[in-house]
């Protein structure tokens, strides 16, 4: 029998809910880390005594009681909303799109004003086979929405101009017609009292962690010291990008102190104007609601990825999803390794989404394995 009954890659949510899972049915776990710190990328790092969120803004959010229930057997949570403001051509509006952005932008003070303005403009600009981001955009919204609240901010995110981004990475648009700026839809809401530290720390109680520690330095040391792999990392990288590498989107963060108490009144404000280089601010104190004297602030400048930079966003194009399914095959046919959260799955997870995926996944291999 080997040390270890489970060797872990990435200490970050979904490999500390599997590893918890496993320990709690009694199985021995190893969990490792490249980085100087477990928790991935809802790690956050105290300074001034504000929790900042190293990796971007992090906001709690599900409508799935069971996955609320399970977290907040490892932290309670505080009554926070996600509300963002957006500046746009020298103005603040509310977000996401509602009956306060309307008035903001038209004066409207009817949803049925609002209404009928939004269709006016859908009418006007729209097009019934809207060929790029831009056409789908104002096919959707119209025209003042599009040019004052997503123009600027998406292709600054992207990179690349809206008439040059393919219509199907923006869907839908949800616009409501209730004066309620609270941006997530789900039913339970808010930010770890605490931290999002205390949520990993808890869930790694009592569980051995190697940090500062590359799987693939010692691949087949630690494929000897345990039964199987659970494997977080890239999937790309898991099998030496036999099959070519997947693509990112990153991010660059500057983060700053600043001697005054509050700067900008609230956690995240978007910048969709274009002679600003970052998409937006984020002052990391509100999300905890905190009174220090000093305050910290990030600057969000999304960038093109390069593999010594952080994957942020994965591009689910038909080239890289293509690459993807190649590796999702390949990765099928190894029964001593599962693969699981948004790196070895190349998609884009909530939180919620990946404890979910943990739980099941977890489940499924300590019920048969
Ligand atoms: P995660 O990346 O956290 O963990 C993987 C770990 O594996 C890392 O710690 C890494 O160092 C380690 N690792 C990789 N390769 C390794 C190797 N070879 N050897 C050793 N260790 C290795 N969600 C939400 O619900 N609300 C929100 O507001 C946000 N906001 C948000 C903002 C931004 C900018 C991003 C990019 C993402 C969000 N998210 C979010 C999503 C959230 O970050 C995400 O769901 C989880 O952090 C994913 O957890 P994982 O464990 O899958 O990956």
């Amino acid at each position: 029998k080997k040390e270890y009954d489970y060797l872990i890659v990435g200490s970050g949510l979904f490999g500390s809910v599997f590893a918890h899972e496993a320990t709690k049915a009694g199985k021995k776990c190893l969990i490792l880390d490249k980085r100087k710190h477990t928790g991935g990328n809802i790690y956050c790092e105290n300074i001034e005594g504000i929790n900042v969120h190293k990796y971007g803004p992090h906001i709690f959010h599900t409508n799935d009681k069971k996955i609320w229930d399970y977290v907040n057997q490892f932290v309670n949570f505080n009554h926070f909303v996600y509300s963002p403001l957006s500046l746009s051509k020298g103005k603040l509006y509310n977000l996401p799109f509602n009956m306060n952005t309307f008035y903001q932008l038209w004066g409207t003070k009817t949803p049925a004003e609002a209404k009928n303005k939004i269709e006016q403009q859908i009418k006007e600009f729209g097009s019934d086979n809207p060929k790029n981001l831009e056409e789908q955009a104002l096919s959707l919204v119209g025209k003042d929405i599009y040019e004052t609240l997503i123009k600027g901010y998406t292709e600054k995110q992207w990179g690349r101009k809206a008439t040059e981004l393919p219509a199907f990475i923006i869907k839908r648009l949800p616009v409501r017609f209730t004066f309620d700026n609270n941006y997530f839809n789900d039913r339970y809401q808010g930010i770890p009292i605490g931290g999002y530290n205390k949520i990993i720390e808890n869930l790694l109680e009592n569980i051995e962690v190697k940090l500062d520690t590359d799987y693939f330095e010692n691949k087949e040391y630690f494929e000897n010291i345990a039964t199987k792999i659970v494997f977080t990392g890239k999937i790309d990288e898991y099998f030496d990008y036999r099959f070519g590498k997947l693509e990112y989107r990153s991010l660059r963060f500057e983060t700053q102190i600043l001697d005054t108490e509050n700067f900008q009144g609230n956690a995240g404000i978007n910048y969709n104007d274009i002679e600003y280089q970052h998409t937006r601010i984020v002052e990391h104190k509100h999300f905890e609601f905190g009174n220090q004297k000093k305050t910290v602030v990030t600057k969000e400048y999304p960038e093109n990825w390069t593999s010594e930079k952080e994957a942020y966003y994965p591009i689910n194009d038909e080239k890289n999803q293509a690459i993807y399914l190649n590796y999702k095959k390949l990765s099928e046919t190894l029964n001593n390794v599962i693969f699981g959260g948004r790196l070895a799955e190349y998609k884009y997870y909530d939180m919620h989404q990946i404890i979910a995926s943990a739980l099941i996944k977890s489940k499924k291999e300590l019920e048969n394995g």
